[in-house]
């Protein structure tokens, strides 16, 4: 590394502390989940245009010189891209990373754990919008229920894997809301809801609170209590209902912005340092490397980007210039 930094974080202009950062692996996916992606005509990036694996390790290592601790692999779906369990091996080996972690839909999880956990996978969390095959084949367009679950109970039985459910409630699925929640009375699971953000496709569709979605569950399950969030959790915040083992937690953008305490920042397939979902805000970093850019102007580069991180995002507020334009699969989620 051409300076040594040191390995502190770099603070932002807020003086929020960034130590996570989401990597998307690609923006294809083998599903297409009606808030992330149309039915048909999405214009794939071209291999060209993305970070190779050897581009985003040497990333990774700078960013770990300026301070991320915690690395998570998004899509798309990452399992679609060959060879992710290299990747993983070698972000581990990179002093300074602590963890890594997959965001999936499981579909290829049951074929490819295994090789992901040799390479030191510490974490994943599994995309399911309801346990009806119907109903998921309606919401993903796939009828992909049994590889999804056979991908979840392969997470569930690795030792010491974490394991956490998201689950988008949208009113199409508040029948499936209990149920789900249910696979944490007897697993060591968080099953976590997502409220839908305004976000691509999430602008079209209608979305359930966590007041509704409590709502639905409390009468079903008994009172939900909170309780202290397991280890390096991010935005979610944690509970659980009477005799369960697992947690339910909530990420709600929407009725409860946690921005003040927003630790992370984006790394798009595309190559794009990205500091706020809600924003363009941030800096091409394959661009710069394209342009033969060392590893000081890129440090450079992206500290510059991380302490201009904004405030927070303003989902209830109507767009303006500089809002994201990009759906959730070509940003990472
Ligand atoms: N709002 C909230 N969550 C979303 N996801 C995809 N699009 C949206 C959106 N607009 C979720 C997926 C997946 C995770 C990566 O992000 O369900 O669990
Ligand atoms: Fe694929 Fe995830 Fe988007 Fe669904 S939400 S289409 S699983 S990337």
């Amino acid at each position: 590394m051409g300076e040594n930094r040191g390995r502190t974080a770099v603070l932002d202009q807020f003086d929020r502390k960034i130590d996570y950062l989401r990597i998307s692996l690609t923006d294809r996916c083998n599903l297409r989940c009606v808030y992330c992606m149309p039915e048909e005509g999405v214009e794939w990036q071209p291999h060209d245009a993305i970070l190779s694996y050897e581009e985003i390790a040497r990333l990774v290592r700078l960013f770990a010189d300026l301070g991320i601790r915690r690395v998570r692999l998004t899509g798309g779906e990452p399992l679609v891209r060959r060879g992710v369990a290299e990747l993983i091996a070698a972000i581990k080996a990179i002093p300074g990373i602590e963890a890594v972690y997959l965001t999936t839909n499981g579909l290829a999880l049951q074929e490819q754990l295994p090789g992901l956990l040799a390479a030191g996978l510490d974490g994943v969390n599994i995309s399911l919008d309801t346990l009806d095959r119907a109903q998921y084949a309606a919401i993903t367009r796939r009828d992909a229920l049994p590889q999804a679950l056979a991908g979840l109970e392969a997470a569930l039985a690795a030792p010491g894997l974490t394991v956490k459910l998201n689950c988008v409630p949208m009113g199409r699925n508040d029948n499936q809301l209990p149920a789900l929640s249910e696979l944490a009375r007897d697993r060591d699971v968080s099953v976590r809801f997502i409220e839908l953000m305004p976000i691509g496709l999430g602008k079209t569709l209608s979305r359930r609170t966590e007041a509704e979605v409590l709502a639905i569950l409390e009468p079903a399950l008994g009172p939900w209590r909170p309780c202290a969030a397991p280890p390096g959790a991010g935005p979610a915040h944690y509970g659980s209902f009477p005799g369960f083992r697992g947690t339910v937690g909530f990420i709600s953008a929407m009725t409860h912005s946690f921005c003040e305490n927003c630790n992370r920042a984006r790394l798009t397939s595309t190559g794009f340092l990205k500091t706020c979902l809600q924003y363009e805000t941030g800096v091409n970093l394959k661009a710069l490397m394209d342009r033969g850019a060392d590893d000081a102007a890129l440090l450079d580069a992206m500290e510059r980007a991380i302490r201009q991180k904004p405030a927070h995002h303003h989902f209830s507020t109507p767009s303006a210039a500089g809002d994201e334009s990009h759906s959730m699969f070509q940003i990472g989620g």
